[in-house]
């Protein structure tokens, strides 16, 4: 649509402000402004509201083209209202709320002058030491692609040029999640078929809902760094893919290929990165300093840096910047309106997990006398989580500011406990367990603080930090039902916790209205139906633990436990488990309790047979058999039996979240394609391949009910 546009301007354009076009720079101040002016700077990142305008209006005015700038931010999981981070957004299964969240993320930041987000996160992350794994979508390709697309379609609306869309950036583009140890910026290695059948999944699908741009990432992989890879970047994305976005380095990631041992010096690190596909870089320099030589002396075509600034100028021209460059005035009103903040309330509850619940929960608001204990219960900064630029304490409600406001002050009893989440400090134990023993039920706010999650941000250990467990210990000695919220970034090992407490309502970072959310489900004013989008581990020692593993030639059973014995003889024989923990997660991806419960039947299949290129119907009953009202969240999974390669234990095709009233029953019915069963094979095709398949229509990645079905070739082309 914009091509005749931006081959008119780029042939206008010196070689000095092409390379411009392909630099973005931190901040503003006088240095960058005058780059600006010069036609030297494509884009700033970090610059809000005034100065936000200031620098456009340069660029637009005072620059000899005018042509404006992307001003890009971390908008996460909100700008001023925040939403769960994006793992707990995963665990709603509810990609239209996600999609919602995202709008409004959009509409707030572009109050400020922003048109460009770093957002959405959708490297596949199965390891919850990585602190990053906070603003992933977890563990599943599948569920990322989904809430991925949700997200990009949320900042970028229907149509980009609207004043309250925003560009979005899917990131890191790819294998970041896949870091070595869970330490951040490290090593990954993934075989290609792993790399295209998992970790690139969720990107392809991003760049066919039409992201705006791409972020390149910190790490090395397959030993090449991501930021120069011309396989993953010229190759899959713009190649294979024909994907016509931008892409954006990560910060400094074009330089630091120097630190990787990758490039020899800046000069080197300029040309890996251009002619990898890295289109534009992010606050390192060896672009500004080295292209013009590099052209000049040609050792890098032009065609290389014309092909970068055409996708630099298209982004430009999709967001409709030329015509309307400036903050959407208009949506200043809306900024934390009570639309959104109603979102945000809804969006939290739907991701809050009930991992645990020993008919404790819901507690009666008419009747229940509560001590309100832990660090997390009134600390409004560290309810948002992590990668928060705009969000304000000021703005949220706090657990303990909602449930006051539900019960009245009388019935509430307040003790911290612990000063902060990481403390080790006993001190304020005493006033947690006399406020404990005043009242009916003890809730206690745990987990981690905001800061213990995000970038660099990585934990070796991935237990309830500080002195939370000795908390707990002492208030279960009052003998008071003890209901846990854990509030954190990351899955964390709960054995113990779940051992003493009566219920364990998981919350992630659940955001500005995480005290309305988590008063409404403790309450039962809502249902908990959130499901986990990672496996939650026993230990650290089972890191990495994901649902959809591969059988081995020994399998442990999935139904019974690998019951630790101390001894080198497992029970269970020379299987693929530990001597000294059951193999199996604490609480498996996909599941979540309810206050209500559900029962599954009637499985029926539209045939026993699925030929290539054709689509099944799978249809289950779904009841509410409890007393509650209440979503369940139906899943489907397959397993392909015999392959050319092997294949999953259990990989998802499909979910639906459907609300049931007590006694009601629903039918369900999901379509799987051909397609849906395509895996990749050692040669690097997509096959279909006929053959034998389980299925199961289940609340989670264990159990359901479970049916077979062949698939067969149509024709003989079609025969792998
Ligand atoms: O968007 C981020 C990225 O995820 C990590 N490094 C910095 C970028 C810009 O803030």
């Amino acid at each position: 649509q914009y091509e005749q546009q931006i081959e008119a301007l780029l042939a206008q354009m010196t070689l000095a402000e092409k390379i411009g076009q392909m630099r973005q720079l931190h901040g503003t101040g006088e240095t960058q402004q005058q780059l600006v002016r010069e036609g030297n700077l494509g884009s700033v990142l970090n610059v809000i509201d005034a100065d936000a305008h200031e620098i456009q209006r340069i660029a637009v005015e005072e620059s000899r083209l005018g042509i404006p700038l992307l001003i890009g931010r971390d908008v996460i999981h909100g700008f001023r209202t925040i939403f769960p981070i994006p793992l707990g957004q995963a665990a709603s299964f509810n990609p239209q709320l996600v999609r919602e969240a995202a709008r409004i993320a959009a509409r707030e930041a572009s109050a400020s002058g922003i048109n460009w987000t770093f957002a959405p996160m959708i490297d596949i992350s199965r390891d919850p030491r990585w602190g990053r794994i906070a603003e992933s979508c977890g563990e599943d390709a599948y569920l990322s692609s989904l809430m991925g697309v949700a997200m990009v379609e949320g900042f970028q609306g229907d149509d980009l040029t609207a004043p309250d869309a925003i560009a979005a950036c899917a990131k890191h583009y790819v294998g970041y999640g896949a870091s070595e140890n869970g330490r951040d910026y490290n090593t990954a290695w993934i075989p290609e078929v792993l790399l295209r059948d998992v970790y690139l999944a969720p990107f392809k699908a991003a760049a066919d809902a039409g992201v705006a741009t791409m972020m390149s990432a910190f790490h090395d992989l397959n030993g090449v760094p991501t930021s120069g890879n011309e396989f993953t970047l010229r190759q899959i994305l713009k190649g294979e893919w024909n994907y016509d976005g931008m892409v954006v380095s990560d910060w400094a990631s074009v330089a630091e290929m120097i630190a990787h041992g990758y490039a020899a010096d800046l000069r080197d690190a300029a040309l890996k990165g251009v002619t990898a596909g890295v289109d534009m870089e992010m606050a390192s320099t060896s672009y500004a300093e080295y292209l013009a030589a590099l052209v000049e002396s040609g050792a890098l075509s032009l065609d290389l840096i014309d092909d970068a600034v055409r996708r630099v100028l298209r982004i430009k021209f999709r967001l409709g910047l030329f015509d309307q460059p400036y903050a959407n005035a208009a949506a200043a009103d809306s900024v934390v309106a009570p639309d959104h903040l109603a979102l945000a309330r809804q969006i939290a509850k739907e991701s809050c997990v009930l991992l645990s619940n020993q008919q404790t929960l819901p507690l009666n608001p008419q009747q229940t006398r509560v001590a309100i204990v832990g660090p997390l219960a009134n600390h409004a900064a560290d309810q948002l989580g992590c990668w928060v630029f705009d969000g304000k304490p000021e703005d949220s409600q706090t657990p303990l500011q909602a449930i006051r406001e539900l019960l009245g002050d009388e019935r509430v009893q307040f003790a911290q406990g612990l000063p902060e989440a990481r403390s080790l400090d006993q001190s304020l134990f005493g006033e947690a367990v006399a406020a404990a023993q005043t009242a009916d039920v003890v809730i206690a706010f745990l987990g981690e603080d905001a800061g213990l999650s995000g970038e660099a941000h990585s934990r070796a250990f991935i237990d309830l930090p500080g002195a939370q467990l000795a908390l707990v210990d002492a208030l279960v000695a009052t003998g008071k039902p003890v209901v846990a919220v854990v509030m954190a970034g990351r899955s964390l090992v709960l054995g113990e916790l779940q051992d003493k407490v009566q219920a364990i309502l998981y919350a992630w970072h659940p955001g500005t209205m995480a005290g309305p959310a988590l008063a409404d489900l403790l309450f039962g004013l809502d249902n908990p139906s959130g499901r986990l989008p990672i496996s939650f581990p026993r230990t650290v020692g089972q890191v990495p633990i994901y649902y959809n593993r591969k059988n081995t030639g020994r399998p442990p059973s999935e139904d019974a436990p690998s019951i630790p014995t101390g001894t080198p003889l497992d029970p269970s024989g020379f299987t693929s488990s530990y001597l000294d923990v059951d193999h199996r997660p604490l609480f498996a991806f996909g599941y979540g309790l309810s206050y209500s419960t559900f029962s599954y039947s009637n499985l029926r299949l539209s045939s026993q047979k699925l030929a290539v290129g054709d689509t099944l119907s799978i249809t289950t009953t779904v009841t509410n058999t409890g007393k509650y009202a209440g979503a369940e969240v139906v899943q489907l999974y397959i397993r392909d039996l015999v392959g050319c390669m092997t294949r999953p234990i259990k990989e998802l095709k499909g979910f639906q979240r459907i609300h049931l009233e007590p006694g009601q029953s629903q039918t369900v019915t999901f379509e799987l394609s051909s397609a849906d069963l395509s895996f990749h094979n050692n040669a690097m095709q997509r096959i279909v391949e006929p053959g034998e398949f389980n299925l199961w229509v289940a609340p989670s990645s264990i159990g359901g009910l479970q049916a077979s079905f062949e698939l067969v070739a149509k024709s003989k082309e079609h025969r792998a």
